[in-house]
């Protein structure tokens, strides 16, 4: 890829983990339509750690993260991010707390199809109250970091799926979160554009220090990155972690 650069450390300082999960359980129903979609999941993610979730479909990834992000709650056990326990924690600080550290891409990408790639990247800054000259600064910064300079007016619509799938990820580290969760990053894209993301989440997680952690069927992320945890039917693989 093109017009990638490093960005610079912002020396994050805390030794905590970034996500502590112990004892995790997700039951889905009851009775007959009872899922056990999570069982005594524990791990943690150290501060700057890359990582894959990996295992197969229905084995619990979607519903980690989804625990991770606080938009569901356990049946048992504690999810720590940043030493904030999220399921004890109340809609609208969990909702300030997603705003100042957590950056998430979910399967939908959620870029608004009314705001250019500069504005989808810029919006968490905006929520932030961050003035525009330091936004526009950021932004540019990361639309360089992606080779994605001269897609900056474009709308979602005129962006192709690779490139639609970078300005979510830019837009998902545009406020320097702690934690980046992303779903299935690269399941619409072909080998090219699935080398381009590797890439750039590898520059961020390098030049941001980014804890980031990834679910995926792809060979191709699994190999470029560090650690891999494995979920079989909910629970954690023995040895993987
Ligand atoms: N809201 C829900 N109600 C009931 N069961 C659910 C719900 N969400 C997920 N499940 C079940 O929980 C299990 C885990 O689902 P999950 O979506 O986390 O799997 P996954 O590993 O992300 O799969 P995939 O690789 O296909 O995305 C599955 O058996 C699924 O059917
Ligand atoms: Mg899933």
């Amino acid at each position: 890829m093109e017009g990638r650069k490093c960005l610079g450390n912002r020396g994050i300082t805390a030794d905590m983990n970034v996500v502590t999960v112990e004892g995790l359980d997700r039951i889905y129903g009851s009775g007959r339509t009872r899922v056990e979609a999570l069982m005594e999941v524990s791990f943690c993610l150290a501060p700057g750690e890359l990582s894959v979730l990996v295992g197969a479909s229905g084995s619990g990834k979607t519903t980690l993260l989804n625990m991770i992000a606080g938009f569901d709650h356990p049946t048992g056990g504690t999810v720590r991010v940043l030493d904030q326990e999220i399921g004890v924690m109340g809609e609208t600080a969990l909702a300030l707390f997603r705003r100042q550290h957590l950056g998430f891409v979910f399967q939908a990408l959620n870029l608004i199809p009314t705001l250019s790639a500069t504005e989808n990247v810029e919006l968490p800054l905006t929520l932030l109250g961050i003035p525009r000259s330091a936004r526009r600064v950021r932004v540019c910064e990361l639309l360089e970091c992606a080779g994605l300079r001269d897609r900056a007016a474009a709308m979602p619509g005129e962006l192709s799926g690779g490139e639609q799938q970078r300005i979510a990820a830019l837009r998902a580290v545009a406020a320097r979160p702690k934690l980046l969760l992303m779903d299935e990053p690269t399941s619409c894209l072909d080998s090219s554009n699935t080398a381009d993301l590797v890439g750039l989440l590898l520059d961020l997680n390098q030049g941001e220090k980014i804890c980031m952690l990834l679910t995926t069927h792809d060979q191709r992320v699994t190999r470029a990155v560090p650690r891999s945890i494995r979920l079989v039917d909910g629970r954690i693989a023995d040895g993987q972690d």
